[in-house]
């Protein structure tokens, strides 16, 4: 991977985002041999691992309860560092909690190449252990290292997993399946953390072009030109004020024998949202801004993993991609916007510019007569203000399909919550002048910016997932790294690989 690249200005950027996440080598052993560390899964209840060699009460005194999120380094003579992990009460170490375990154990490891992870006996299929395990390792070890000189990252080369009577070759595969995930995720992750000078709409297009030759997927890019003949004003008017490009990429992923069903998935792509000429104040949530393109780098990352997850499912991508700049040609409020669907916008403010990049997007996806389409988006900051940043808010035209989104969110842990498409707010989005508004009234600003989205999908099932308090994490928190979370591609992923139409 060449990282120097990332140092060059953004034209001369190579388009190789980072795939480290995915390369240590994950075994399943009897015993540990030659590892640097080794952490020992202890819960709040139920016998102390001999390994530690100490009783709960010697614990205790040190203030290790066992509770999850807690860890202690026991003091040894010699041999590897001796970390006892919490693990909770061991009756409750389900799937979730043992990925959470696996990620704090790997914080507790963080400054060594190799560890060994003992986990206690459970009741869990051998191939779901090896899947959560592995996940929670490469999500958590996770670091954006390329433009720090001389960083203090110590690669991971080896796990060691000690899990009793687990069956290995199953765990393996789970841990196989694990990698794919992981490494979408963490290629996400690269992309909302990679500084907006260098990653832009551009460099994306050329990125997306690489990771589909790499992972099986096609892709098709539309520059300024292509998107003037298409008529897609949405993204040629926030575009208006960049000097950089725009960029649609269109993903599509063929399975292997008929397809179960065509998912429809798109992507909020603003690879740099100052607000335009409703400029965004100077306060530290903008310098996050670089993120607004997290729905696209999720449904990008998303394909990268379909071909080898055998998904069943031909999946359709739009990532809609450019920055969002005050200039002397940015669109300006009251400007209006003429779209693919007919529909015109009337532009209220230049900072709502998610749903104009979006909007066209979603009636490409209709025309190209999707069984459902999902959409993803750094989208309000209502969102981030009534679930914070650990849940995403969920809206949608088809309860099924919000069903389905929720399933898939509830078995990766991405946390989601359904908030009501309440159809008598969307006189909020009248205009005098044209169709509609791209701008909502002072509340229930998630709702407003998905009842705008509504109009352009018809009557194909959708889903809305709004990322904006989700996108980025201010602290390591279990599979969280700090940064970019790369939030949503799990989900996707789990979702797509079983779709199919009804
Ligand atoms: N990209 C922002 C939303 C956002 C806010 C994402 C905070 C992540 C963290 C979006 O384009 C935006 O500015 N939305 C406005 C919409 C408003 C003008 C209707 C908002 O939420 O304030
Ligand atoms: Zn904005
Ligand atoms: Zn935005």
């Amino acid at each position: 991977m060449n990282f120097d690249a990332y140092k060059l200005i953004s034209t001369d950027f190579s388009p190789l985002p980072s795939l480290h996440a995915g390369d240590p080598v994950i075994e399943w052993v009897d015993r540990f041999t030659g590892v640097e560390a080794v952490a020992v899964l202890v819960g709040s209840d139920g016998e102390v691992p001999a390994a530690l060699g100490l009783d709960r009460e010697a614990l205790a005194r040190a203030g290790f309860t066992g509770a999850a999120g807690g860890t202690l380094v026991v003091p040894t003579s010699e041999g590897p560092l001796l970390v006892a992990v919490g693990a909770g009460s061991l009756g409750e170490l389900d799937e979730h909690a043992l990925r959470d375990a696996a990620a704090n154990a790997t914080r507790a490891t963080k400054g060594k190449a190799s560890f060994g992870l003992q986990v206690p006996e459970l009741d869990m299929d051998a191939e779901t252990l090896g899947r959560v395990l592995a996940e929670g390792v490469l999500l958590a070890r996770y670091a954006f290292t390329p433009l720090k000189n001389g960083g203090k990252y110590t690669a991971l080369e080896r796990v060691q997993v000690r899990a009793g009577r687990t069956n290995a070759t199953q765990a393996a595969d789970g841990t196989g399946v694990a990698r794919i995930n992981a490494r979408a995720a963490n290629i996400a992750r690269d992309l909302c953390n990679a500084p907006p000078s260098h990653l832009t709409a551009v460099v994306l297009a050329e990125v997306a072009k690489d990771l589909g030759e790499r992972f099986g997927f096609e892709v098709q890019e539309f520059d300024r030109e292509a998107l003037i003949g298409m008529r897609c004003g949405g993204i040629l008017g926030v575009n208006a004020g960049s000097t950089q490009e725009p960029r649609m990429l269109k993903l599509h992923y063929t399975p292997q024998g008929t397809p179960t069903g065509h998912l429809g998935l798109v992507g909020k792509g603003i690879m740099y949202d100052s607000g335009g000429v409703s400029l965004k104040p100077s306060d530290p949530m903008h310098l996050l801004m670089k993120m607004d393109m997290g729905g696209a780098a999720s449904v990008l990352a998303t394909f990268t993993a379909l071909r080898d997850l055998g998904a069943s499912a031909e999946v359709t991508g739009f990532l809609m991609c450019t920055d969002n700049m005050p200039d002397g040609s940015a669109y300006k409020l009251g400007d209006v916007l003429n779209t693919r669907s007919g529909l015109t916008i009337e532009v209220k403010n230049t900072d709502a510019e998610g749903r104009l990049v979006m909007c066209d997007a979603l009636t490409l996806a209709v025309e190209d007569k999707v069984d459902a389409v999902i959409d993803i988006a750094t989208l309000t900051g209502a969102a981030l203000m009534a679930l914070g940043q650990l849940t995403a808010a969920l809206l949608g035209n088809d309860q099924e399909l919000i069903d389905a989104v929720r399933t898939s969110a509830a078995n990766t842990d991405e946390q989601v919550w359904q908030l009501p498409l309440e159809r008598k707010y969307r006189k909020q989005l009248d205009s005098d002048i044209a169709d509609i508004s791209n701008l909502g009234g002072k509340y229930a600003g998630a709702t407003t910016a998905a009842l705008f989205l509504e109009e352009f999908v018809g009557q194909t099932p959708w889903a809305h997932l709004d990322i904006a308090g989700t996108m980025q994490s201010d602290t390591n928190d279990v599979w969280r790294s700090k940064g970019a979370t790369g939030f949503g591609t799990r989900t996707l992923i789990d979702l797509a690989q079983n779709f199919s139409r009804r």
